[in-house]
Protein backbone atom coordinates (compact mmCIF):
# COMPACT_ATOMS: atom_id res chain seq x y z
CA UNK A 1 0.00 0.00 0.00
CA UNK A 2 2.98 2.51 1.16
CA UNK A 3 6.20 2.15 -0.75
CA UNK A 4 9.49 4.09 0.27
CA UNK A 5 12.74 3.87 -1.79
CA UNK A 6 15.90 5.40 -1.21
CA UNK A 7 13.90 8.48 0.82
CA UNK A 8 16.44 11.08 1.08
CA UNK A 9 16.15 14.74 3.54
CA UNK A 10 18.29 17.29 3.85
CA UNK A 11 17.37 20.26 5.58
CA UNK A 12 19.03 23.71 4.85
CA UNK A 13 20.77 26.01 5.68
CA UNK A 14 22.78 23.62 7.56
CA UNK A 15 22.13 20.76 5.39
CA UNK A 16 21.13 18.40 8.39
CA UNK A 17 20.65 14.95 6.74
CA UNK A 18 17.58 13.73 8.36
CA UNK A 19 17.05 10.87 6.27
CA UNK A 20 19.59 8.97 4.65
CA UNK A 21 18.32 6.39 1.64
CA UNK A 22 15.30 5.43 3.75
CA UNK A 23 13.16 1.78 2.36
CA UNK A 24 10.23 -0.10 3.26
CA UNK A 25 6.91 -0.91 2.25
CA UNK A 26 3.77 -1.31 4.31
CA UNK A 27 1.05 -3.66 3.40
CA UNK A 28 -2.84 -2.68 3.38
CA UNK A 29 -3.65 -4.21 7.22
CA UNK A 30 -0.88 -3.70 8.73
CA UNK A 31 0.48 -1.99 11.92
CA UNK A 32 3.76 -0.52 11.11
CA UNK A 33 5.95 0.57 14.07
CA UNK A 34 8.77 3.34 13.54
CA UNK A 35 10.93 3.51 16.57
CA UNK A 36 14.30 5.68 17.51
CA UNK A 37 15.66 8.50 19.81
CA UNK A 38 15.24 11.67 19.41
CA UNK A 39 16.47 13.15 15.88
CA UNK A 40 16.48 9.97 14.17
CA UNK A 41 14.98 11.23 11.59
CA UNK A 42 10.90 9.74 12.37
CA UNK A 43 8.64 12.57 12.21
CA UNK A 44 10.58 13.79 8.87
CA UNK A 45 9.38 10.47 7.22
CA UNK A 46 6.06 10.87 8.67
CA UNK A 47 5.64 13.98 6.69
CA UNK A 48 7.04 12.31 3.71
CA UNK A 49 4.56 9.53 4.16
CA UNK A 50 1.81 12.19 3.94
CA UNK A 51 2.76 14.08 1.78
CA UNK A 52 3.02 17.21 4.03
CA UNK A 53 7.11 17.47 2.81
CA UNK A 54 9.06 16.81 -0.34
CA UNK A 55 12.31 14.32 -0.08
CA UNK A 56 15.50 15.85 -1.26
CA UNK A 57 15.52 12.26 -3.17
CA UNK A 58 13.83 8.99 -3.35
CA UNK A 59 9.94 7.99 -3.57
CA UNK A 60 7.05 7.73 -1.77
CA UNK A 61 3.97 5.54 -3.42
CA UNK A 62 0.53 4.89 -2.26
CA UNK A 63 -1.25 2.30 -4.03
CA UNK A 64 1.17 1.79 -6.90
CA UNK A 65 1.21 5.95 -7.32
CA UNK A 66 4.00 8.44 -7.01
CA UNK A 67 3.11 11.34 -4.45
CA UNK A 68 6.13 12.67 -3.28
CA UNK A 69 6.20 14.96 -7.06
CA UNK A 70 1.89 15.29 -7.17
CA UNK A 71 0.94 19.19 -6.69
CA UNK A 72 -1.24 19.70 -3.70
CA UNK A 73 -3.84 20.58 -6.31
CA UNK A 74 -3.89 16.32 -7.08
CA UNK A 75 -3.51 15.44 -3.46
CA UNK A 76 -6.68 15.45 -2.86
CA UNK A 77 -6.99 11.55 -2.54
CA UNK A 78 -4.50 11.33 -0.51
CA UNK A 79 -5.45 14.28 1.94
CA UNK A 80 -9.05 12.01 2.48
CA UNK A 81 -7.56 8.32 3.19
CA UNK A 82 -4.58 9.16 4.99
CA UNK A 83 -5.00 11.10 8.28
CA UNK A 84 -2.59 11.75 10.86
CA UNK A 85 -2.33 11.94 15.02
CA UNK A 86 -0.05 13.99 16.55
CA UNK A 87 1.91 14.42 19.79
CA UNK A 88 0.40 17.46 21.40
CA UNK A 89 -3.09 17.60 21.32
CA UNK A 90 -3.33 21.09 22.43
CA UNK A 91 -0.86 22.37 19.49
CA UNK A 92 -2.86 20.31 16.88
CA UNK A 93 -6.56 21.48 17.86
CA UNK A 94 -7.31 24.84 17.16
CA UNK A 95 -8.61 26.74 20.69
CA UNK A 96 -10.80 28.81 19.03
CA UNK A 97 -12.89 25.61 17.82
CA UNK A 98 -15.38 23.97 19.05
CA UNK A 99 -15.13 20.52 19.09
CA UNK A 100 -18.03 19.55 16.76
CA UNK A 101 -16.08 22.24 14.18
CA UNK A 102 -12.89 20.47 14.90
CA UNK A 103 -13.96 16.99 13.70
CA UNK A 104 -15.87 18.17 10.72
CA UNK A 105 -13.23 20.22 9.44
CA UNK A 106 -11.55 17.10 7.72
CA UNK A 107 -15.40 16.85 5.90
CA UNK A 108 -15.39 20.34 4.41
CA UNK A 109 -19.46 20.41 5.81
CA UNK A 110 -21.28 20.36 8.82
CA UNK A 111 -22.36 17.22 9.92
CA UNK A 112 -23.64 16.26 13.66
CA UNK A 113 -24.39 13.24 12.83
CA UNK A 114 -21.35 11.49 11.79
CA UNK A 115 -19.77 13.79 14.78
CA UNK A 116 -22.10 11.94 17.52
CA UNK A 117 -21.21 9.09 16.05
CA UNK A 118 -17.13 9.69 16.25
CA UNK A 119 -17.31 11.10 19.87
CA UNK A 120 -19.17 7.61 21.01
CA UNK A 121 -16.76 6.01 18.94
CA UNK A 122 -13.35 7.76 21.01
CA UNK A 123 -14.88 7.37 24.39
CA UNK A 124 -16.26 11.07 24.26
CA UNK A 125 -19.64 12.10 26.04
CA UNK A 126 -22.55 13.81 23.22
CA UNK A 127 -22.12 17.16 24.96
CA UNK A 128 -18.29 17.36 23.96
CA UNK A 129 -19.32 18.43 20.89
CA UNK A 130 -20.10 21.54 21.73
CA UNK A 131 -17.23 22.36 24.15
CA UNK A 132 -13.91 23.88 23.52
CA UNK A 133 -10.60 21.73 23.80
CA UNK A 134 -9.04 23.78 26.50
CA UNK A 135 -12.50 22.32 28.42
CA UNK A 136 -10.95 18.77 28.59
CA UNK A 137 -8.13 17.04 29.98
CA UNK A 138 -4.90 15.67 27.72
CA UNK A 139 -6.09 12.24 27.48
CA UNK A 140 -9.89 13.62 26.70
CA UNK A 141 -7.82 16.17 23.81
CA UNK A 142 -6.22 12.89 22.41
CA UNK A 143 -9.83 11.62 21.51
CA UNK A 144 -10.76 14.77 20.09
CA UNK A 145 -7.65 14.39 17.44
CA UNK A 146 -8.60 10.88 17.15
CA UNK A 147 -12.03 11.71 15.84
CA UNK A 148 -11.00 14.12 13.98
CA UNK A 149 -8.57 11.77 11.89
CA UNK A 150 -11.24 9.37 11.77
CA UNK A 151 -14.24 11.52 10.23
CA UNK A 152 -13.07 11.41 6.37
CA UNK A 153 -13.07 7.87 6.69
CA UNK A 154 -9.17 7.16 6.23
CA UNK A 155 -7.24 3.85 5.45
CA UNK A 156 -4.34 4.60 7.11
CA UNK A 157 -3.63 6.54 10.14
CA UNK A 158 -0.25 8.04 11.22
CA UNK A 159 0.41 8.31 14.71
CA UNK A 160 3.85 10.45 15.28
CA UNK A 161 4.21 9.55 19.53
CA UNK A 162 0.68 9.98 20.07
CA UNK A 163 0.69 9.12 23.61
CA UNK A 164 4.11 10.82 24.68
CA UNK A 165 2.67 13.70 25.84
CA UNK A 166 0.04 12.05 27.88
CA UNK A 167 0.44 11.15 31.80
CA UNK A 168 1.50 7.75 32.36
CA UNK A 169 -1.86 7.00 33.62
CA UNK A 170 -3.66 7.86 30.37
CA UNK A 171 -1.12 6.07 27.96
CA UNK A 172 -2.38 2.75 27.94
CA UNK A 173 -6.30 3.45 27.82
CA UNK A 174 -5.47 5.52 24.16
CA UNK A 175 -3.12 3.17 22.88
CA UNK A 176 -5.98 0.52 23.86
CA UNK A 177 -8.68 2.84 21.99
CA UNK A 178 -6.36 3.21 19.05
CA UNK A 179 -5.29 -0.28 18.91
CA UNK A 180 -9.39 -1.25 18.69
CA UNK A 181 -10.53 1.87 16.43
CA UNK A 182 -7.42 0.06 13.89
CA UNK A 183 -9.14 -3.00 14.39
CA UNK A 184 -12.98 -2.01 13.78
CA UNK A 185 -12.19 0.48 11.21
CA UNK A 186 -9.60 -1.88 9.27
CA UNK A 187 -7.21 0.59 9.13
CA UNK A 188 -3.52 0.89 8.47
CA UNK A 189 -1.53 2.02 11.17
CA UNK A 190 1.96 3.74 10.69
CA UNK A 191 2.80 4.46 14.43
CA UNK A 192 5.76 6.12 16.32
CA UNK A 193 7.46 5.99 19.32
CA UNK A 194 10.72 6.13 20.88
CA UNK A 195 9.38 3.49 23.20
CA UNK A 196 10.10 -0.31 21.41
CA UNK A 197 7.74 -1.70 24.76
CA UNK A 198 4.98 0.85 23.01
CA UNK A 199 5.66 -0.68 19.97
CA UNK A 200 5.58 -3.68 20.73
CA UNK A 201 1.89 -3.46 22.25
CA UNK A 202 0.19 -2.02 19.29
CA UNK A 203 2.62 -3.47 16.15
CA UNK A 204 3.40 -6.21 14.36
CA UNK A 205 6.07 -5.04 11.89
CA UNK A 206 8.93 -2.63 13.10
CA UNK A 207 11.84 -0.45 11.66
CA UNK A 208 14.03 1.11 14.24
CA UNK A 209 15.50 4.17 13.00
CA UNK A 210 18.78 5.59 13.98
CA UNK A 211 20.52 9.06 12.62
CA UNK A 212 18.36 8.95 9.35
CA UNK A 213 18.60 5.16 8.59
CA UNK A 214 16.80 2.43 9.35
CA UNK A 215 18.66 -0.29 11.09
CA UNK A 216 16.54 -3.02 11.76
CA UNK A 217 13.46 -4.12 10.39
CA UNK A 218 11.16 -6.80 10.47
CA UNK A 219 8.15 -8.66 12.68
CA UNK A 220 8.21 -7.06 16.28
CA UNK A 221 8.05 -10.70 17.91
CA UNK A 222 11.42 -11.60 16.23
CA UNK A 223 12.60 -8.07 16.45
CA UNK A 224 11.94 -8.35 20.10
CA UNK A 225 13.51 -11.62 20.81
CA UNK A 226 16.27 -11.75 18.69
CA UNK A 227 17.64 -8.27 17.75
CA UNK A 228 20.23 -8.34 15.28
CA UNK A 229 21.50 -4.97 15.57
CA UNK A 230 23.46 -3.64 18.55
CA UNK A 231 21.18 -0.05 18.59
CA UNK A 232 18.36 -2.19 18.88
CA UNK A 233 19.62 -3.95 21.79
CA UNK A 234 20.74 -1.26 23.79
CA UNK A 235 16.80 0.51 22.76
CA UNK A 236 15.18 -2.73 23.86
CA UNK A 237 17.74 -2.45 27.49
CA UNK A 238 16.57 0.98 27.87
CA UNK A 239 12.46 0.64 27.42
CA UNK A 240 10.66 0.12 30.53
CA UNK A 241 8.92 -3.43 31.23
CA UNK A 242 6.24 -2.38 29.22
CA UNK A 243 3.91 -5.56 30.86
CA UNK A 244 5.27 -4.87 34.31
CA UNK A 245 4.15 -1.20 33.46
CA UNK A 246 0.88 -2.27 32.27
CA UNK A 247 -0.07 -4.65 34.79
CA UNK A 248 0.48 -1.57 37.41
CA UNK A 249 -1.44 0.61 35.34
CA UNK A 250 -4.28 -1.58 34.86
CA UNK A 251 -4.67 -1.77 39.10
CA UNK A 252 -4.78 2.54 39.37
CA UNK A 253 -6.69 4.87 38.41
CA UNK A 254 -8.40 5.30 35.06
CA UNK A 255 -10.28 8.96 35.93
CA UNK A 256 -8.01 11.11 33.09
CA UNK A 257 -9.06 9.88 29.52
N1 LIG B 1 12.26 21.89 9.66
C1 LIG B 1 13.50 21.52 10.01
N2 LIG B 1 14.57 22.28 9.71
C2 LIG B 1 15.84 21.91 10.04
N3 LIG B 1 16.13 20.74 10.66
C3 LIG B 1 15.11 19.93 10.97
C4 LIG B 1 13.74 20.26 10.67
N4 LIG B 1 12.93 19.25 11.11
C5 LIG B 1 13.76 18.34 11.65
N5 LIG B 1 15.06 18.74 11.57
C6 LIG B 1 16.24 17.96 12.03
O1 LIG B 1 16.19 16.71 11.39
C7 LIG B 1 16.56 15.67 12.30
C8 LIG B 1 15.41 14.67 12.45
O2 LIG B 1 14.31 15.32 13.08
P1 LIG B 1 12.91 14.61 13.31
O3 LIG B 1 12.01 15.61 13.92
O4 LIG B 1 12.48 13.94 12.08
O5 LIG B 1 13.32 13.50 14.40
P2 LIG B 1 12.39 12.59 15.35
O6 LIG B 1 12.93 11.22 15.26
O7 LIG B 1 10.97 12.81 15.02
O8 LIG B 1 12.72 13.19 16.80
P3 LIG B 1 11.75 13.29 18.11
O9 LIG B 1 11.74 11.92 18.72
O10 LIG B 1 12.47 14.28 18.98
O11 LIG B 1 10.40 13.75 17.68
C9 LIG B 1 16.94 16.36 13.60
O12 LIG B 1 18.33 16.58 13.58
C10 LIG B 1 16.20 17.68 13.51
O13 LIG B 1 16.85 18.68 14.26
MG1 LIG C 1 9.31 13.49 16.12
Amino acid sequence: MIEVRDLHRKYAPRDVHALRGVSFDVEEGQRFGIVGESGSGKSTLVRLLAALDRPTSGTVSFDGRRIDNLPERRLGFLRSSMQIVFQDPMGSLDPRMRVRDIISEPLGRRSPLRVAELLEAVGLPADAAARYPHQFSGGQRQRISIARALAPNPRVLLADEPVSALDVSVRKQILDLLTRLVAEFSLTLVFVSHDLGVVRHVCDRVAVMRRGEIVELGDVEEVYETPRHEYTRELLAAAPDLRAELARLSGGSADDA
